[in-house]
């Protein structure tokens, strides 16, 4: 896919820099050439000599060298893109000030190229205010925020922070990138549970962590779509090139929907509540002792899968369902097919893991009969399903 690109790999100083190896292979298997910027602080973490064996270039790491052989302009106007990988608290406080005081800076400064940052520090460090002002101050003028994901850190602690995984930065370079077969088309795709409030403090959800919504997300915008992502509250990290409304109820959801079209197409993968409370309690409901408990009483929610294919003019072209099953998970998912008035249903059995689990085994139910995927990880779900929607879009 990346075939004739040319991609500047900036790494920065953190632990995660060992991962930029892992990516310059997969990029240059992709078919793109890269070059290295290597900069002090990452200069720590992995060696010049085996940026320049991977890549296959002379990596270049001092500003005034540089100057002697290719100068930062020419280095700046090289790439079709400039991917800071990782991107250190301090490069991207430099970044989002326009500081150039070294070879890594000035040709961020310089470029024209699209720019991307994978973030990687820890967890205290990303949420500080000035980082998040920093990051929200690049992302204003165009930089691709990449990550970071969540999870643990090399210091026994967890949360925002971690560099993003090498596949998925070739996902998110490659969308970046993408003149792929879905330019031009825009796609909705809902993702996660859905949160209906009891009371302030209270609420009724479901174990949807929004995996494979995000991952589908994603795998539409590496194919070149521009993609809104509806989503509850998860804590996935937004898949990059990808806008992001967070919402917290279903009718928040249909809303936000109804307000993202037209498109092309939609893709209602969240887990949405069946049932919102009938009446929400304004203040936290307290228990009196000897009292029987307050029974919940319920209010069907609308369907928002239902609702966007019966939009009349406004109905996307191609409408794509889940269906969650424990049970006869064929023929339910062909009579939701109907029922929801959808054109195609992706069913899945969620009596083992699957909500909230990394694999997935679907059948995609169409117009024209079953198709049995194999298990497979979320992400290639998402990758083969994307690839089908921009065949029925071509
Ligand atoms: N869906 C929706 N709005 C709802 C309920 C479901 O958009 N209020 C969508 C889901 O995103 C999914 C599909 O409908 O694409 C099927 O969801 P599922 O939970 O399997 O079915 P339900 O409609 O909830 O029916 P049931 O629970 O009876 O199986």
């Amino acid at each position: 896919m990346l075939a004739g690109r040319r991609i500047l790999l900036i790494v920065s100083g953190s632990v995660a820099a060992y991962k930029a190896l892992e990516l310059t292979r997969l990029l240059r298997r992709d078919g793109a050439q890269v070059m290295a910027v290597l900069t002090v602080g990452g200069a720590r973490f992995v060696t010049k000599e085996a940026l320049a064996a991977i890549t296959g270039e002379r990596v270049h790491d001092d500003l005034w060298a540089a100057e002697a052989e290719i100068g930062h302009i020419r280095l700046a106007r090289w790439p079709d893109m400039v991917a800071v990988v990782p991107g250190s608290a301090d490069l991207i406080a430099k970044m989002a000030h326009g500081l150039a005081d070294d070879l890594a800076t000035c040709v961020l400064l310089a470029t024209r190229a699209k720019i991307l940052l994978a973030p990687a520090m820890n967890p205290a460090m990303w949420d500080h205010a000035a980082t998040q002002r920093n990051i929200a101050a690049l992302r204003s003028r165009g930089v691709t925020i990449a990550g970071p994901a969540n999870g643990a850190m090399a210091e026994p602690e967890s949360g925002p922070g971690r560099l993003m995984e090498p596949p998925e930065l070739l996902d998110a370079i490659r969308a970046a990138l993408s003149d792929g077969p879905l330019k031009g088309r825009h796609l909705i795709v809902t993702s996660g549970p859905t949160h209906e409030p009891i009371d302030p403090v209270r609420y009724i959800a479901n174990r949807a962590s929004g995996r494979q919504g995000h991952a589908i997300a994603a795998a539409l915008a590496a194919l070149g779509a521009r993609v809104t992502l509806v989503s509850g509250p998860v804590t996935q990290p937004d898949p990059p090139g990808v806008a992001v409304v967070r919402v917290e109820t279903a009718r928040e959801m249909l809303a936000a929907c109804e307000a993202a079209l037209p498109a092309d197409g939609v893709v209602c993968n969240a887990a949405v509540a069946d049932w919102r409370t009938a009446r929400a309690a304004d203040q936290k409901m307290k228990k009196v002792p000897g009292a029987v408990p307050p029974p919940l009483e319920l209010a069907l929610n609308p369907d928002i899968l239902a609702t966007l294919s019966a939009a009349g003019p406004q109905r996307p072209r191609l409408v794509v369902g889940f269906a969650a099953e424990t049970e006869h998970v064929i023929d339910n998912a062909i009579s939701k097919r109907a029922r929801k008035g959808c054109d195609w249903i992706v069913a899945n059995d969620v009596s083992g893991d699957v909500m909230g689990g990394a694999e997935n085994a679907v059948h995609l139910v169409t117009e024209a009969g079953v198709e049995d995927w194999p298990r497979m990880a979320k992400e290639e779900v998402a990758r083969r399903l994307a690839a089908r929607i921009a065949e029925a879009l071509a």
